[in-house]
């Protein structure tokens, strides 16, 4: 990995303190880092390099899967770390930060290979860059490039003007758009999980497989984030980006041997073939709803609408589950249903594929319509897959369904942002968002959100500590199938 600089601007934020920090020190301590590195952490609150190392240390402390205890390794990695106070929008401080990344490198004796990372409000994503390229430290003789956060845009108008702003300082290739589900080892494994395993490969299409569902549900409800999430709604919180990212994975269907621009262009024909729901139709396979009071593990919570911060009569999504069509001859027939809330039963993100019941009329099997013969990628909290089978009982002749479990993963794994930091590292965007899926995704979503604006369907609730409202469980009645695999 070559030497580089890393410059973040919005070092001293929440997602600094859990998520970056920690997976820059871990890939440190995995010997994923470059040999010479100079991190700069950038905001508005006064430190200084001591006051700043200090804290990173125990951010550390808090968050990194690798307890930072080895104090030899901390020091050198701490030394690293330089802290500038910038105030985004004031252009002579971009000057100041050029002459400190420019010393830096002298001093490390380091190309100018130059990592810029926005942990910052997207309002700002484009203030900045216009500085980066204006004060001259877009303009590098080794490599530049740019990581960025969610939200990219609130509808498909600004996701398009925010790109073309960026654009005139970064090429495509340069900008890493983080997704963190496709991050998540699971995610990333549906890459190879069909393609490196033939058994798998022969089975995902149409004339085996009778739907897929995707599930994000969460226990947690809208926290502190009622500015933000109040104007978002699942829809563009959940739906626009993990959701629509992780059908991607699931429905490309890769050559064995593929590259990383094959991953990226089978989901551009993924998100291509998503078949357009209408403004008009939007009711028709789209179900929103928000949560009421209820009892989640345990305790009882209060409704959406008694959130502190939530506006009087808000009409915001906290769930929406919906119907997808895909159309690509392998999955014509096959709907895949998503569905993502919060305040929900249990945290669990999964993808189950059902497969056709071939049994439904036989005499030897007992409740075939209950037990379908399926698969079930769990992404979170745990990581495995369970192929669920039919066997025939000896004492009764009798078909029953018997489970088998594939456990991934363990609580020392490399975690999401660990992993895409160091891709970008690379340079390999393999699991980083292109522009284009980003653009066909808001496609997609537009209509839907001019429908919950316009109020043309309707905002069902449903108790917290439950799995949506009733009309969700119709969606899926619609086909003859049901929700599978909740607890
Ligand atoms: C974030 C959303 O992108 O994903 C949050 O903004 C949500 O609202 C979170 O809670 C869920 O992520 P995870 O990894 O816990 O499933």
């Amino acid at each position: 990995m070559e030497a580089m600089t890393f410059v973040l601007f919005g070092s001293t934020g929440d997602l600094a303190k859990r998520k970056i920090f920690p997976a820059l020190y871990n890939l440190y301590v995995d010997r994923k880092m470059p040999e010479a590195f100079s991190i700069i952490g950038l905001g508005r609150k006064s430190f200084n390099d001591a006051t700043f190392q200090t804290y990173v240390e125990q951010s550390l402390q808090e968050f990194s899967r690798n307890t930072p205890n080895d104090r030899k390794t901390v020091d050198a990695f701490l030394r690293s770390i330089r802290y500038h106070i910038l105030n985004v929008d004031d252009t002579a401080g971009y000057q100041e930060l050029l002459k400190l990344v420019e010393q830096r490198e002298s001093e490390l004796n380091i190309p100018q290979n130059r990592m810029f990372y926005m942990s910052v409000a997207p309002e700002f994503f484009g203030v900045i860059a216009d500085n980066i390229n204006a004060s001259g430290l877009g303009n590098t003789s080794g490599w530049k490039r740019l990581i960025i956060e969610k939200p990219f845009g609130h509808d498909l108008e600004s996701a398009r003007q925010l790109n073309k702003h960026l654009s005139k300082t970064f090429a495509e290739e340069e900008v890493f758009r983080i997704d963190h589900y496709l991050g998540k080892p699971m995610v990333q494994n549906m890459e190879s999980f069909t393609s490196a395993n033939p058994v798998i490969q022969s089975l995902w299409n149409n004339r085996h497989i009778a739907n897929v569902q995707i599930t994000a549900s969460e226990v947690v409800g809208v926290e502190e984030r009622a500015g933000y999430y109040d104007h978002t709604g699942a829809i563009r919180d959940m739906v626009q980006n993990h959701m629509l990212q992780v059908l991607m994975m699931t429905a490309m269907t890769l050559p064995g041997g593929h590259t990383a621009d094959d991953v990226r262009s089978h989901k551009k024909y993924i998100a291509k073939a998503l078949r357009p729901i209408s403004k008009e139709d939007a009711h028709k396979h789209i179900v929103r709803a928000q949560y009421a009071n209820g009892v989640v593990s345990g305790r009882e919570v209060q409704g959406y609408q008694d959130e502190p911060g939530i506006e009087l009569g808000s009409n915001t999504d906290t769930f929406v589950a919906a119907r997808v069509w895909v159309d690509d001859f392998s999955w014509e027939g096959v709907p895949f249903y998503i569905r993502t809330g919060k305040r929900m039963k249990e945290k669990s993100t999964r993808i189950v594929v059902e497969f056709k019941n071939t049994m439904q009329n036989s005499e030897i099997c007992v409740d075939c319509d209950g037990q379908p013969n399926m698969l079930i990628i769990s992404i979170n909290p745990e990581e495995k897959i369970t192929l669920q089978l039919n066997r025939r009982n000896v004492k009764t002749g009798l078909l029953e369904p018997m489970t088998s479990e594939f456990v991934m993963g363990t609580d020392h794994d490399p975690e999401a942002y660990e992993l895409l930091i160091g891709d970008a590292l690379n340079g390999d965007g393999t699991f980083f968002a292109h522009w284009d899926e980003v653009e066909l995704s808001w496609q997609w979503v537009q209509p839907i959100l001019e429908a919950f604006a316009d109020n043309s369907l309707p905002l069902h609730d449903y108790a917290a500590g439950t799995y949506g409202p009733a009309a969700s469980d119709a969606l899926l009645a619609e086909q003859g199938f049901r929700w599978l695999g909740d607890q």
